[in-house]
């Protein structure tokens, strides 16, 4: 079986690989960047053709004052660091989330770095930032309703393709493999509604330890799975009920 076209990471663990070096969690989340960046060139090396990254959740607006301004200006100084070599690689910067709650200057950053890489076509990298699945399915039905006012859509004609052209990955097709490091079984509100068929994928490993290897374990992993999606196994597929 080939490599997954797009996988989808939460990538969690940040804190306690610090913790654990007796370092504090800014170090953990300076680490987490490092092993993005280079997870973003191992997808590209092995054929994945769009990388969801989780880099900040609704709820993560939640954590000490501090810990947000670590986590923003790490991020505003992340994009800034890579974004040539992005460029040069052919990656195709988007990012998904409600920016709105972002100062006036990431915004732009975020605005600049998209505009700048959107006709690159090796790698679609979509950064997930104050992303939350519940607001995204939340504004999908928004936008929907303002559809049923505008007289473009009835309340009959809402299906779930209709639903899922307004969510934020619709242009980028749902993940095949999804990866969670750090050791937690759970979504966190994640990609509620696209993760409906993915492959699911947890390993203990703390994400700024995850490096080539363990991505290629999650590969081979997905690469033995089959996909049904409701159906019967294929080679069964025509047996008699
Ligand atoms: C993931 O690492 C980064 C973000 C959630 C932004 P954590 O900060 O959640 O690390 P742990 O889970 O506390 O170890
Ligand atoms: C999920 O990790 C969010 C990101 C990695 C950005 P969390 O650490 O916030 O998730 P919980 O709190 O353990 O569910
Ligand atoms: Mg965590």
């Amino acid at each position: 079986m080939s490599a997954p076209r797009h996988v989808a990471v939460i990538m969690d663990g940040n804190g306690r690989w610090a913790n654990a070096r007796g370092l504090p969690r800014a170090a953990g989340h300076r680490a987490g960047a490092k092993s993005a960046r280079s997870i973003v060139e191992n997808a590209q090396r092995n054929g994945v053709k769009v990388l969801t990254l989780f880099a900040f959740s609704s709820e993560n607006w939640q954590r000490p004052r501090a810990e947000v301004r670590v986590l923003l200006d790490l991020f505003r100084r992340t994009i800034g660091r890579e974004i040539d070599a992005l460029h040069d690689n052919g990656v195709r910067l988007s990012f998904i989330g409600d920016r709105s709650r972002f100062s006036k200057a990431l915004q732009s950053d975020m605005r600049d770095a998209e505009a700048r890489t959107q006709n690159n076509a090796t790698l679609d990298l979509v950064i997930a930032v104050d992303y939350g699945g519940r607001w995204d399915m939340v504004q999908a039905a928004r936008a929907c309703a303002q559809a049923c006012l505008d007289d473009d859509l009835t309340p009959e004609t809402i299906t779930a393709e209709a639903m899922a052209q307004h969510l934020s990955l619709h242009r980028f097709g749902e993940p095949d493999l999804f990866i969670r490091t750090g050791g937690e079984r759970r979504i966190s509100n994640f990609l509620l509604w696209d993760l409906a068929y993915s492959e699911l994928y947890f390993t203990d490993r703390l994400w700024p330890d995850f490096d080539a290897e363990s991505l290629r374990d999650a590969l081979d992993w997905f690469a033995q799975r089959e996909r049904r999606f409701g159906r019967l196994p294929s080679a069964t597929r025509t047996s008699r009920a």
